[in-house]
């Protein structure tokens, strides 16, 4: 079954006389069971794109079916089947930690004992056990987030939607907080969804990535078929003589198609798609026209990579100017 499915998913906006095209017609396509992570850099439209999956914000134009449901024929439907941690802190200042989750799983419509034992598992899961009588209020921003995400998983969604759950935490909260969304999957088969700035993430744990610039979305594949396709390997390699060196990048690309090649002294640079399968044919006929090397280094691509293949910039950089531009704006 599917779990989302979008056509032309559209959203405008409004402001001060100006139209903001946060979402231009996305098609976005889950099965059930699927870890797809939505990347991209800040205002791409990753946030705008859940709150319509989620029913939270109407959509201008374009479909979507959200497990199962329409969400605009069938919101209750929707709310009533999915989880939501959305970006910003959705849980209460005054009410104790698991008193909050308790009474979540009520308006989910549990039973009290249910709700009981559901808040119970998430304290110990989640590691919130020692704060279950604190009030939300008193909680570090690693301790509300884990929370937050608590409080999307007590209903046991079939379908969860994670806007950046993992921001703000702690290397070892991040890794507990992505055991917890491994194990859920894996006990419940639950399809999750989810923003991160966090690359690594994304490649060490999605299945899928779906990468989203300026509205569109402009990749969707697993890490490592996107790192082969668009990016491709690094290779260094270093030769005895400064001779050797643009006669070995000749012979290389007689092998492959390369980009990004460059000579320097006695290094050859290139980058090649599965260069690690390359290397050891590249090293043999090195070896055959006499050539020797002293080193030889391939270097997988990350996802900044990807992206930096897809639209000529890197996502860190564009990260970069649009935090200068929100300094200088506010400035
Ligand atoms: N309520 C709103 N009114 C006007 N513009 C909005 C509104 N919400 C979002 N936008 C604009 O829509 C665009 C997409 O915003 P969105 O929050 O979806 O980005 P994002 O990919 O989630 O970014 P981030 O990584 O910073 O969270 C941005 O240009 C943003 O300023
Ligand atoms: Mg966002």
């Amino acid at each position: 079954m599917q779990m989302i499915h979008t056509r032309g998913l559209t959203r405008h906006f409004r402001v001060k006389g100006e139209t903001v095209e946060a979402v231009r017609g996305i098609d976005i396509d889950v099965e059930a069971g699927e870890l797809v992570a939505f990347l991209g850099p800040n205002g791409a439209g990753k946030s705008t794109s859940l709150r319509m999956l989620t029913t939270l914000l109407p959509p201008t134009s374009g479909t979507a079916m959200v497990a199962g449901c329409d969400v605009l024929k069938d919101p209750i439907g929707v709310r009533q089947r999915i989880g939501y941690v959305g970006q910003g802190n959705g849980t209460g200042a005054g009410h104790r930690v698991r008193d909050e989750l308790v009474t979540q799983g009520l308006c989910y419509g549990l039973p009290k004992a249910e709700s009981q034992k559901r808040a119970d598992e998430l304290l110990v899961s989640l590691d919130l056990q020692p704060l279950a009588n604190r009030a939300g209020m008193t909680l570090s921003g690693g301790q509300r987030r884990r929370l937050d995400v608590a409080l999307g998983l007590v209903h046991q969604p079939e379908l969860l939607f994670l806007d950046e759950p993992s921001t703000g935490l702690d290397p070892q909260n991040r890794a507990n907080l992505w055991e917890h969304i491994i194990r859920l999957r894996r006990e419940h088969g639950t399809t999750i969804f989810l923003t991160t700035h966090y690359l690594d993430e994304a490649d060490s744990m999605a299945e899928r990535v779906l990468v989203i610039d300026h509205g569109r979305v402009i990749a969707d594949d697993t890490p490592a078929k996107l790192k082969d396709d668009l990016a491709g390997d690094r290779l260094t390699i270093s030769t005895r003589n400064e001779n050797d060196a643009p006669r070995a990048l000749e012979i290389a690309e007689r092998i492959t198609t390369l980009h990004e090649t460059s000579v320097e002294g006695t290094v050859v640079n290139m980058r090649a798609r599965r260069g690690n399968a390359l290397l050891p044919e590249f090293l043999r006929a090195l070896d055959a026209s006499g050539i020797t090397v002293l080193t030889a280094e391939v270097k997988r691509p990350t996802l900044d990579d990807v992206f930096l293949a897809l639209t000529g910039r890197s996502l860190r950089e564009s990260e970069l100017v649009e935090e200068t531009e929100t300094v200088a704006r506010s400035a």
